[in-house]
Parts: structure tokens; C-alpha cells; sequence
């Protein structure tokens, strides 16, 4: 979502006539936009701005704007003005769209400008945005999150669930593909509960029909909302790409109860049945958290129990980190850091474990690969993806990049999958 809302931001500097820099210490003009869903997030983030204070004192024309998540809570504001007062601007997640005004503002009047909204209840339309790729591209559907989840800041900083209306949604993604983009990536916090006049199927539906889209991937999804409904779609739409990020945090239902996820490990594993019984060849990711407060060994063995049931394709995996203002922080049986490590560590070996195996799966298979450009390890490989969002590095040439093409798997490791294009 931060991603999205950061190429927003490229197209603004792009109307606005600034052309991109990599260097944030070259840059006459740096964005800032944050994530504050972990604690390493916000550490990251005041490492950056120190990174910055030198650049900026020798050359004061310099701008400095900060914004995203981490701006919606009083206490980072509070630092950032105390800590970092050479700041120009501070914005939120609410007030996105304000931010060429807002620029112009504290430029002409050499002051700094600190506007942060409280919450909205619309989704600006309009915006103009500067895409990393033409051939794939993210499309947020709603913002904002109702659920709370005991360990989770996004409802404090991005607010309640609001949704774009389809028409809107759909007009984006036709503007898109006229552009030659395959693939699209629908975005909200929880996107089943999606509605926009219509269900989250329905839209799912309509983008199946669009031209031109030959991938269709969303997330996330919460499991107390998976419905029917959506299950089926995987049965007749013909776009949508067989896999699934499908979020379960922990297997206890002690700790599931404790982190208020509204529903349990029997329930998850119900809605996982369903999938596969529609879709066989389904892959399914997950998000877990260890170390929640008050979670039991016995608790965290309920988790590693899920994830051999399961057998994830992938899962990202994170420590549980205290975020201020969310009621968990506030519980005093928080679990030690070195368990917490300890936990992380074994759960990362049995997830290895079952990734091995499922990555000899795609051994010898011939699989349709959307390519995306040159290989990070190798310069004179192309690299792409399959429709499980799985790398593949094959050889070929440059002009394929933006094509799905048959990809036969020649070498399939733990992390990485080889492959060559055969004759469709
Ligand atoms: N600590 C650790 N992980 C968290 N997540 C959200 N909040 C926290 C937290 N306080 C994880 C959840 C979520 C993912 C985006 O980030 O697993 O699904
Ligand atoms: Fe956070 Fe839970 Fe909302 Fe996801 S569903 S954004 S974890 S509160």
C-alpha cells in the first residue's frame, strides 16, 4: 500500500517537473514515505532522516518531506519535531493529495508546514502516479482497516475501511492495459471485505473481463472473511492467478483469540479445504507472527503444526514488535527477546523445509512466465515470474520483457527456479 502511495508521489514530482535522483544525498528534493507496521520500520526511518541532516545543513536549499504511516501518530510527530526541526514538510496518510500544494507552500513561504489529517472518508480519484512497470501494476481497491487486530497500528493509521467505487477501479485498469499492463495487483488491508456497491467477487468479475489483463492477483485477504463467494471465482475467472495470501498470524487459538483475528485454527483450516477442493493446484502464503505476548511453547508448537498442515508455498514470518497505542503493548506478559529469536529461528528452518519440497515440484514443468527484466545475480539472464509469484532466471532476449512466455523449469533450488522458453 506504501508502495502505491509512493508512486503517487513520484507523479506529483513528475508534474510538478522534478526528474527522479537515487541518491537521497544528491537529491535537491527527498519524499520520505513511511511504514510503521514493525518497530525496524520506524528505526529505519530516523536512520534515514540522520543520514539526511548532513546533506541538509550544506545545502539548505535542500527539501526534506516526511509522510505515510508513521506521521498519523502524535508521539512520532512530536520527535520528528523536537529531534529533526530542519524538516519542511510533514503530511499524512489522509492527506496524500494535498501534497503539491502543500509543497509549494512551504517552498514559497520558507516555513515548515506540519498538516496531518485525522482520518477521511473518501479515497481521492485522479492522482497521478509514476509506475515502476508498464506491464504490471498495483491498483488500490480501498484503504483503511476496521478489524484491530490487538498487535496491529494500520487501523490507527490509515483509518476506517473505505472503498474506490468499480467504475473508478475498473477505468484505472482499462487505462492501464490500453497501456500494455498484463498484470494486476488489487491492494487493501482486507480486501474481502471490499464493497463498493459490489462484492469483492463481483469486482473480481468485472477486471476478468478487461483485455488485455492476463493476470490477476489481490491482497490481502482476512480468513473470518473468506467467502464462498470469492472461493468460486476461482472456478470460472480466467484471469486469476492460482495463488492466495491468505494471513494466519498464529496456529493457537489461544493466541488467536488474544490477537482478536475472529476465527480459529479449525475454521482457517476449513477455508484452506475449500480452496484446494475448487482449485487443486492453488498456492497458499501466509503471514505469521511469533512471540505474541502470553503465546506458550505449547502455543507456538500449535503454529508450527498449522504450517506442516498447511504446507505454505511461501510465508513471511516476523517477530512480534511492540507498536504504541495498540492494545498488546500494553499487556505486561510480553515474551523475552531471545525466545521470541529462538521460536523465529525454528520456524524458519520447518518452513525451508517444506519450500524445498514444494520448489522440486515445478522440476521439468512447463509453466507460463511473465518477463520482467534483466536477473539481480546474473546480468545476461532475463528474470520473470510464474503466476505463484515464483523467480524464474532464463536466458533470452531483452525485447521479451513484459511478455508471458512458456518457460520450461530446468533447475529447481529452495529460492530460485531455472528455466528455458520453449515453443508455445
Ligand atoms: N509485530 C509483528 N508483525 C506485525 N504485523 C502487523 N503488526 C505486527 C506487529 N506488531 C505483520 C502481520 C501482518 C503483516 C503485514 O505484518 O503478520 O499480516
Ligand atoms: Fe492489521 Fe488486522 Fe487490519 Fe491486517 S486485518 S491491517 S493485521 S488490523
Amino acid at each position: 500500500m506504501n508502495e502505491r502511495d509512493s508512486e503517487t508521489l513520484a507523479g506529483f514530482m513528475e508534474e510538478l517537473g522534478f526528474t527522479y535522483e537515487e541518491d537521497k544525498l544528491e537529491a535537491q528534493v527527498v519524499v520520505l514515505n513511511t511504514c510503521s507496521v514493525r518497530e525496524n520500520a520506524d528505526q529505519h526511518f530516523f536512520g534515514v532522516l540522520g543520514q539526511l541532516k548532513h546533506s541538509h545543513e550544506e545545502n539548505p536549499g535542500k527539501f526534506v518531506a516526511v509522510c505515510g504511516c508513521m506521521m498519523q501518530q502524535q508521539h512520532i510527530i512530536d520527535a520528528v519535531k523536537k529531534k529533526y526541526p530542519w524538516v519542511n514538510l510533514v503530511f499524512g496518510t489522509h492527506n496524500i493529495q494535498e501534497f503539491p500544494k502543500l509543497f509549494k507552500n512551504a517552498v514559497e513561504e520558507h516555513k515548515r508546514i506540519v498538516d496531518v489529517w485525522e482520518g477521511s472518508d473518501t479515497i481521492a480519484e485522479g492522482l497521478p502516479a509514476k509506475r515502476l512497470y508498464n506491464f504490471k501494476a498495483y491498483v488500490s481497491i480501498m484503504q483503511g482497516c476496521n478489524n484491530f487486530c490487538s498487535y496491529c497500528i494500520v487501523p490507527y493509521t490509515r483509518g476506517r475501511e473505505r472503498s474506490r467505487k468499480p467504475e473508478e477501479i475498473i477505468k484505472e485498469i482499462t487505462c492501464l492495459a490500453k497501456n500494455g499492463c498484463k498484470e494486476v495487483m488489487l491492494l487493501g488491508q482486507n480486501v474481502n471485505s471490499y464493497n463498493g456497491g459490489i462484492s469483492f467477487a463481483q469486482l473480481l468479475r468485472e477486471v476478468d473481463k478487461i483485455e488485455g489483463i492476463e493476470r490477476i492477483r489481490f491482497m490481502s485477504s482476512h480468513p473470518k472473511d473468506l467467502s464462498d463467494e470469492l472461493i468460486d471465482c476461482f472456478k470460472d475467472c480466467k484471469h486469476l492467478c492460482h495463488c492466495f495470501h491468505l494471513p494466519v498470524q498464529s496456529g493457537s487459538n489461544a493466541v488467536l483469540e488474544k490477537m482478536n483475528r475472529r476465527y480459529t485454527r479449525e475454521k482457517y483450516f476449513e477455508r484452506v479445504e475449500a480452496l484446494k477442493a475448487v482449485c487443486p493446484d492453488i498456492a497458499i502464503t501466509t503471514d505469521i507472527i511469533v512471540g505474541f505476548p502470553g503465546e506458550t511453547e505449547e502455543d507456538f508448537e500449535d503454529t508450527l503444526d498449522l504450517v506442516r498442515r498447511v504446507r505454505y508455498d511461501s510465508a513471511f514470518t516476523f517477530i512480534y514488535s511492540i507498536r504504541k497505542g495498540t492494545p498488546a503493548a500494553e499487556w505486561d506478559n510480553q515474551v523475552p527477546e531471545e525466545v521470541k529469536h529462538e521460536r523465529f529461528n525454528r520456524l524458519i528452518d520447518v518452513i525451508h523445509d517444506i519450500q524445498e519440497e514444494q520448489m522440486k515440484e515445478y522440476q521439468d514443468k512447463v509453466l507460463p512466465v511473465l518477463i520482467e527484466g534483466t536477473s539481480k545475480t546474473n546480468a545476461n539472464m532475463l528474470t520473470g515470474r510464474t503466476e505463484t509469484l515464483k523467480t524464474v532466471d532464463l536466458p533470452g532476449d531483452i525485447s521479451l520483457v513484459g511478455k508471458i512466455v512458456p518457460v520450461k523449469i530446468v533447475k529447481a533450488q529452495t529460492f530460485s527456479l531455472y528455466g528455458e522458453i520453449v515453443d508455445a
